[in-house]
């Protein structure tokens, strides 16, 4: 069946595999209180940590090339922690008869840690720094210059009721970077070797009921492992799961939808229900769902709109069995990004009449259809969505890879309100919640995996398990997170070595492809190209072609044509001829580089260039110009690649690098700590980049957007251009009252107005612009004062009560006598904070800048600064800086 067809018929889907925390500690997405038969505790506190920065425990999951000594190898008690994820009976793993012939002291129970560090998860060991600044850092540049590498335990006493003796009880770990080994009570149970996926350990053989256990978890965080910065620790929630011997298994529902339409679609679910007994040899359990309609936000259950006909079934101890069944909904409320409309379908298991259930587990979905079209794009529930998105890396800024459900949201408010409709998880599964994210806000997700298969890019990066644990990685991946709506695409790999090498490349890509399509028949998937070329076995092995810079071209205009390396064409017509059945998308576009606020002098008269020393880059103040014509060496500015989308509407869209900062990989500049590429900065401010998206992204929206900022002591008498973006087709600009002169734009070539000979003259300066002729929006830039204050404003003044997650963001802008912010403004500015909370982190969006994210003083850079604060009670914010009249912002906590 054509990739065409198969959508057609297909697409739904669905949720999330969440069930309520009954201790709801750490999580700020609401679940539902408590489900009956199963309890999901949160263990995210009291736990002790302590890192080395070299492996001194004499133990390794397997012998790598930074390995010294004779270390023991443990690979063999971990490997079976994948067979839930192995296909093949016969490629599982069996547990060595035996257990290690000895265990870490770090993990012995009788350990005395009371000196170790009180730590809370989420945790990202690396954060706080300090970074390795100079050349030859021992963390590279494009790590973050952050200290990730190195080992840490972390350990913790469970508490477990006798009463709960007959129970199974899991470790769910959502995240651990890297090489998680778990031991509890002194023997190993098992881990889960790569960073970015969440897995599951069976305490229960292990466990004392009635007594306090000791859970110790070592994680290994190789140097040299990755291409950006990784974080290092256990960044993401952690939970025992307790629930009966016969259960919903992990992930073990799956909703899909067909036949969708406004008046009814019908839905399938499996379940896949299993029986972790010991002692009993066979359990029959009837399994019965209902669907309500369901509000993420508020936590809160609509009306039952279905239940699906109970199955009984019989499964024996050890074994596992799957029940299907049909439901029909009338008058479906559709996901789409516009209305994301949820349910909830609460699956309850019986094993009597007595109408207790043993287990009750949710499953958070969505009812959709998506078209992948190869001449159109994508439609969502028949109606066209052009993708304009953007990829993201995990990190959260200041805050580093510790998740946190606020940050991310705050990341995605941004944006949404740029118009953004779409995430590439580059490029490896996120956390969670950001899916449960996505699904409430009406994002598309490309969900991605590896970014690396046999063929190394760094000499640490997963290349070294490959081979042992692609299928249970990938088979991780779909099958916890297919149940989610805003999931559009799968991708198993980002630019791989193995695009290169023909019909071997293609041959394992198409293994992969066969993997996804075994967890989820309903969605494509495919593995992000820049090298292979139109005809080559690599991309015609994928169901979506999806191209990295190859569609605006490469290195294929004059300012690009003295740099080495790759070079293409536009290739979007020669892939979509060659390919006439497959949907294009661009999973990289741009690469297109700036610092907030920063204008490099002169500027080029091209629409899109090269970084370098001389052109666009300052090599020692560490600065991208912020005119937006600067790119990578192959790269496409903002406006090179609206042209060839607009050019080839049959792409279904693209997603830039990147919407965020990100930290590491910091080209141009290995001695920077964070990433030039972002639309938005490491801090969260925007950059001129945003409303060049917006114009095009939100084209009803009356914007105008000036660029440079108007106050320029040295710069009187001198040459500055001055550009602007707004989905207008008409401008014209004044300078102190005079006109510049009026501007159209070509249709299809140009996606700014600019006038590139503005004399410099401090004042005023105006842009009025017209649409069809009409009045559309007027702006006005002009030359402020010196440096006199400080101005506090909260994303958020209200924090919410007995969260202990939820952060406001505030901005601290440097203002003059007017309250106007000073574009330039470097100033130091100290927060410090009354009342019970913390300055958790600040930071500025200087790629440059390395002074550690905890730090109270904080330099403004081009006029802004960043406090990032939490609080159980009400506090008060204060910022001061020398020379400058002090500021105060209270946030409550309601
Ligand atoms: C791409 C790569 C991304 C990132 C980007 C930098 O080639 O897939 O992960 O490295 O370049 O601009």
């Amino acid at each position: 069946m054509g990739l065409h067809t198969r959508l057609l018929a297909a697409l739904s889907v669905l949720l999330l595999s969440s069930q309520g925390p009954a201790i709801a500690e750490a999580s700020a997405i609401p679940h539902e209180p408590h489900t009956q038969g199963r309890e999901r505790i949160s263990i995210n506190s009291e736990w002790r940590f302590l890192r080395s920065e070299n492996n001194t425990d004499g133990i390794v999951y397997d012998i790598r090339n930074d390995t010294s000594g004779n270390p023991q190898v443990l690979k063999s008690w971990i490997l079976p922690s994948a067979n839930d994820f192995i296909k093949d009976p016969a490629g599982r793993h069996e547990r060595p008869a035996s257990d290690p012939s000895s265990i870490p002291s770090l993990a012995e129970k009788s350990l005395d840690d009371s000196a170790w560090e009180d730590v809370t998860l989420p945790h990202d060991w690396a954060i706080k720094g300090p970074f390795y600044t100079g050349d030859n850092p021992v963390v590279p540049g494009t790590m973050g210059r952050l200290p990730v590498h190195g080992v840490g335990w972390y350990r913790r006493k469970i508490s477990v009721s006798s009463a709960d003796e007959a129970k199974s009880i899991f470790l769910d770990i959502d995240g651990a970077q890297a090489y998680a080994m778990v031991w509890l009570n002194d023997k190993l149970v098992g881990g889960w070797p790569y960073g970015y996926n969440s897995f599951r350990l069976d305490l229960t053989p292990y466990l004392v009921p009635g007594d306090d256990n000791l859970l110790a978890i070592r994680i290994d965080n190789p140097n040299h492992s990755s291409r950006w910065y990784p974080g290092g620790g256990i960044y993401r929630n952690v939970w025992l799961t307790k629930v009966d011997s016969t259960h919903v298994g992990q992930w073990g529902t799956y909703i899909t939808s067909r036949s969708v339409s406004a008046e009814s679609a019908c839905l399938d679910l499996s379940v896949q229900i299993e029986n972790t007994a010991t002692t009993e040899s066979e359990r029959t359990v009837q399994a019965s769902t209902d669907v309500f309609l369901w509000d993420p936000k508020t936590g809160t259950k609509g009306h039952k709109v279905a239940s699906f006909p109970p199955v009984t079934v019989s499964v024996s101890a050890g074994d596992k069995q799957t029940v299907n069944s049909t439901v029909t909904v009338a008058k479906p409320q559709l996901w789409t990004p516009r209305n994301p409309s949820l349910y909830v379908a609460v699956t309850s298991l019986f094993s009597d009449s007595k109408g207790h259930p043993i287990d009750t587990y949710e499953t958070q979905f969505g009812i959709r259809s998506v078209t992948y079209d190869p001449n159109q794009g994508l439609l969502v529930n028949g109606e066209h969505v052009y993708v304009q998105g953007v990829n993201n890396h995990h990190d959260l800024g200041a805050l580093g890879a510790a998740f946190n459900v606020r940050a991310a949201e705050r990341q995605l408010e941004i944006l949404q309100e740029m118009g953004c409709n779409a995430i590439r998880m580059s490029h490896n599964p996120p956390a969670p919640e950001l899916l449960e994210l996505t699904d409430r806000m009406g994002f598309l997700v490309m969900d991605e995996v590896f970014d690396s298969w046999q063929k190394n890019k760094t000499p640490n990066d997963f290349h070294l398990i490959f081979d042992d644990w692609h299928e249970a990685d990938l088979r991780a991946m779909v099958r916890r997170d297919r149940n989610h709506p805003s999931i559009v695409a799968w991708s198993y790999g980002n630019e791989v070595g193995e695009q290169a090498s023909g019909q071997a490349g293609a041959d394992i890509s198409t293994s992969l492809r066969a993997i996804v399509a075994e967890e989820d028949p309903t969605r494509p998937s495919t593995a992000s190209v820049n090298s292979a070329m139109p005809g080559q076995p690599f991309p015609g092995a994928l169901e979506i072609i999806s191209l990295n810079y190859q569609g605006a071209g490469i290195r294929n205009t004059n300012p690009y044509s003295n740099l080495n390396g790759i070079r293409t064409q536009p290739l979007y017509p020669t892939y979509h001829s060659l390919y006439p059945d497959k949907m294009i998308w661009t999973s990289e576009s741009a690469s297109a580089l700036s610092t907030r606020g920063t204008y490099i002098f002169p500027v080029s008269s091209e629409i899109s260039a090269p970084v370098n020393d001389t052109s666009g880059g300052d090599p020692k103040a560490l600065q991208v110009s912020a005119y937006e014509l600067y790119t990578a060496g192959f790269g496409s500015s903002v406006d090179k690649v609206f042209g060839s989308q607009e050019a080839n509407p049959f792409v279904a869209g693209e997603f830039v690098w990147t919407g965020w900062d990100y930290i590491g990989e910091p080209t141009p500049y290995d001695l920077a700590r964070s990433s030039y590429s972002g639309i938005i900065d490491l801090a969260g401010f925007k950059k001129d980049r945003f409303y060049a998206y917006q114009s095009q992204w939100r084209p009803d929206l009356r914007m105008a957007h000036i660029l440079p900022h108007w106050t320029w002591p040295d710069r009187v008498g001198k040459v500055t251009p001055v550009h602007v973006f707004s989905a207008a087709d008409e401008a014209e600009l004044f300078l102190n009252g005079e006109s510049l002169g009026k501007k159209t734009k070509r249709p299809g070539i140009d996606y700014r107005f600019r006038w590139d000979d503005v004399v410099y003259q401090p004042g005023e300066l105006t842009v009025k612009t017209y649409k069809d002729g009409q009045p559309w929006a007027d702006k006005t830039v002009k030359t402020v004062g010196a440096a006199a204050g400080i101005r506090l404003t909260a994303d958020r003044a209200v924090l919410k009560a007995g969260d202990s997650t939820d952060l406001s963001f505030i901005t601290a802008e440097v203002i003059d006598s007017e309250g106007n912010v000073v574009p330039q403004a470097d100033n130091a500015i100290t927060f410090s904070l009354d009342g019970p909370g913390e300055v958790v982190a600040t930071d500025n969006g200087d790629p440059g800048s390395m002074v550690a994210f905890p730090s109270k003083e904080r330099k403004a850079y081009s006029g802004l600064a960043l406090a990032i604060v939490r609080a159980s009670g009400p506090v008060i914010l204060k910022a001061t800086g020398e020379g400058l009249a002090g500021s105060e912002l209270s946030i409550s906590v309601l």
